[in-house]
């Protein structure tokens, strides 16, 4: 049976790179979009646009400037969204939570062992990358739930990547945020199922993609060299070939899909 309630997407990091590209497809695909993101001058301008082209599709677009892994941000954008979404109600849709999205990309990039401990990753930044990429995951999840935003249908995803089982230098305090994300993603997956609530949740493993977040990578360029090499598709993924995947995986008849890492990577990691 088609699903009549009208859908919204919270896209965790929305103004940039898997979730922009996944907001906008989403709403091409007749999603309702709350975005939030991290951005000084350039970056909202860029999100201003974004919400532009939402509104341009005749979709909603409420966007959010602030620390996703902040306690009090997140509160508020959750009231907000609440807010809005009650406002539909009285207006007669039934409106739900059918996509969140967790894509931050906010982790700092340094090796563990350098001679210079200013050179090497410290408390403080493993502890805020593994918070902001991994944990603030669960958070969302629940509040979100909590607040009665999520309905029979909902899906969970949080980007991962290679790193989660490969090492490379800068990547450390990255790698442990997407190993730790896949477990968080397991645990929700089970949890939801066993409450009966209907959600669902995948970790999404994306191939390697050009982005701002990737350019940021000091070894970017052996990276995308290697993936150029190895992916058996002849090309790079790109932040479309993760959206329009996520579209479909978000369609009717997915419900069964649960507790997984999904690879969206034109078979980057299997091939040899
Ligand atoms: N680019 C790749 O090759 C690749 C591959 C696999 C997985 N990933 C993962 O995908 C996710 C998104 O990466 P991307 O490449 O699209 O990055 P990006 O830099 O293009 O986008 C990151 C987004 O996160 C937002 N953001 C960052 N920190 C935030 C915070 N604390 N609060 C609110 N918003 C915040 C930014 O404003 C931006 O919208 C990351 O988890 C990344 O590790 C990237």
């Amino acid at each position: 049976m088609t699903d009549t309630r009208e859908r919204w997407a919270l896209i965790l990091g929305a103004s940039s790179g898997f979730g922009e590209a996944t907001a906008l497809a989403l709403a091409a695909d007749g999603y309702e979009i709350a975005g939030v993101h991290l951005d000084r001058r350039e970056g909202q301008r860029h999100a201003d646009e974004i919400r532009a082209r939402i509104e341009a599709m005749g979709r909603r677009a409420a966007f959010f400037n602030g620390n996703a892994a902040d306690d009090e941000n997140r509160a508020a954008v959750i009231g907000r969204v609440a807010a809005i979404l009650a406002e539909r109600r009285a207006a007669g849709a039934q409106p739900y939570v059918r996509v969140m999205l967790h894509s931050l990309a906010f982790g700092t990039l340094k090796p563990f062992l350098a001679t210079a401990p200013g050179d090497a990753i410290s408390r403080r930044n493993m502890e805020m990358t593994l918070d902001v990429m991994a944990h603030s995951l669960v958070y969302w999840a629940q509040d979100v739930w909590r607040a009665g935003l999520f309905g029979d249908g909902s899906k969970i995803y949080a980007m991962t990547s290679e790193g989660s089982t490969r090492v490379i230098a800068s990547y450390g305090a990255v790698s442990a945020a997407k190993t730790a994300l896949e477990s968080h993603c397991r645990q929700l997956a089970m949890e939801f199922a066993r409450l009966g609530t209907g959600v669902t949740v995948n970790a999404v493993r994306a191939g390697v993609t050009m982005t701002p977040a990737l350019m940021q990578i000091p070894e970017r360029d052996k990276l995308i060299a290697h993936a150029n090499d190895k992916n058996p598709m002849g090309r790079m993924t790109t932040v479309d070939d993760v959206a329009a995947a996520l579209v479909a995986l978000s369609g009717d008849g997915t419900q069964w899909i649960t507790g997984n890492v999904i690879g969206i990577d034109g078979g980057e990691l299997v091939s040899g």
